[in-house]
């Protein structure tokens, strides 16, 4: 069987949990490869709503088993808060969860750093979720990092100590004020918490798995946000392209199957960094208001604009996307026009290429389409939609190339059209 993997192509917040939630039906396991509690997926069934930060979209599906893969950097504070309040709904976690003895652990000092950086970059800093990530993962490259597997070893306390003695020596020389000991306690007692689950050997687990089952890993941030392919160095710090889900989970290339690109049907970022496309006027603000564009992790006001199908073909290239997946349409029902970027003019030339300097002058080039000013939220079949509607889908298949199986017209569960 194959790993399908979902993939956010644009710059996080595309909708992944909703979709995720919407799959996993389909898979009896679902895994997270790369990124940590900066992720935000929200879910909406039943009338209850979640968000999930480390945990995969799948821990509400019954029978469902939920991989935390090696790419993965965990904070065992924010898993155990996390993990308490789904178990507090009757869900069974340990059930459920299985965690790579191979992923990295956040620690608090992995926080503190990263706020110390941020305030270190003044007006140049990334803004960051503060959640640890950048530091978390320059330990594991630097190889000074713990993982999930040293929690067992009988001298886990020194090894911690010898890494958080090594985060206060930085701190001091940024001269950074903060308490490194105010969350040990925490951190510890969440550490005893994460001994109940069940821990693995991903590698082995997943490509046994796959003998017989078909599984699907879960990407987190979004493509322009990939520390190599993104918008560098307003990215974050790890692989969110689809080669990611590979190395996150131990898996070889030859076993990906589908590879689902999802993209919101206008753009948002949240935190620095170069976005040709925002809009900076009332229609910027009107996207952020129906779309409800405020973070999931920090509550920051995301900033909107139009779809950028020139950075979006750019993600659907890096990661070989096979079926795309479009949402929140039906935040656009109504607009008179809707734009969508088709090439930028850089220097005066016109192109269809994302720069390799993201802050070169961009200026996007629109095309645009006669609104469709009808609510799509109830339209439940291809039948239901508009023709404005379809010939705006139209388009954008044969720019990018790749059809659009399925069109999620609102949060729920239910407000899906597979095609
Ligand atoms: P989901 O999975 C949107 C952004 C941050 C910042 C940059 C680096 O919910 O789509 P980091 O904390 O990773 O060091 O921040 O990346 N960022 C996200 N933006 N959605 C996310 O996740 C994000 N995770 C990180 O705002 O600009
Ligand atoms: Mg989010």
């Amino acid at each position: 069987m194959k790993l399908d993997v979902v993939l956010g192509l644009q710059w996080g917040d595309e909708g992944k949990g909703k979709i995720v939630d919407v799959l996993a039906g389909n898979y009896p396991i679902v895994a997270r490869f790369q990124g940590g509690p900066n992720a935000g997926h929200s879910l909406h069934f039943e009338g209850k709503s979640f968000v999930l930060r480390s945990i995969p979209s799948g821990i509400f599906r019954k029978d469902a088993v939920n991989i935390i893969g090696n790419g993965v950097v965990l904070d065992p504070i924010t898993f155990r808060k996390e993990s308490e309040n789904i178990a507090a709904t009757g869900v069974p976690v340990r059930e459920r969860i299985l965690i790579s003895k191979k992923a990295h652990l956040i620690l608090p000092t992995h926080r503190l750093l990263d706020a110390a950086n941020e305030a270190a970059m003044g007006k140049g800093k990334i803004g960051s979720t503060l959640k640890g990530i950048g530091p978390t993962y320059t330990d594991k490259v630097s190889r000074n990092g713990l993982r999930v597997g040293d929690i067992l070893t009988p001298d886990f306390r020194d090894r911690y100590a010898k890494l958080k003695d090594r985060h206060v020596r930085m701190l001091s020389q940024m001269q950074f004020e903060c308490d490194p000991d105010a969350e040990e306690a925490e951190f510890f007692a969440a550490v005893e918490y994460l001994k109940e689950f069940m821990m693995i050997d991903c590698e082995y687990f997943i490509n046994s798995q796959l003998k017989e089952k078909a599984i699907l890993a879960e990407g987190a941030q979004g493509s322009m946000l990939d520390i190599d392919y993104g918008s560098y160095p307003f990215v974050t710090s790890s692989s969110t392209a689809c080669a990611g889900a590979c190395i996150g989970l131990g898996v070889p290339p030859s076993k990906i199957g589908h590879v689902y690109g999802i993209f919101k049907a206008y753009c948002t970022r949240v935190g620095s960094g170069p976005f040709p496309t925002e809009l900076f006027d009332e229609t910027g603000e009107k996207l952020r208001k129906i779309g409800n564009e405020f973070g999931a992790v920090t509550g920051r006001p995301r900033r909107c604009g139009w779809l950028d199908l020139v950075a979006l073909k750019y993600a659907v290239m890096i990661s070989g996307v096979s079926d795309l997946i479009m949402m929140k349409s039906d935040c656009l029902d109504s607009f008179e026009t809707i734009k969508v970027c088709t090439s930028y003019r850089v220097d005066g030339k016109e192109s269809a290429t994302v720069p390799f300097d993201t802050f070169a002058k961009v200026e996007p080039v629109y095309t645009e389409f006669k609104g469709w000013n009808t609510d799509l939220t109830g339209c439940r079949s291809e039948e239901e939609l508009p023709e404005e509607f379809r010939n705006y889908i139209a388009f954008m298949e044969n720019y990018l190339e790749v059809p659009i199986r399925i069109i999620s017209l609102g949060p729920d569960r239910d407000a899906t059209i597979m095609r």
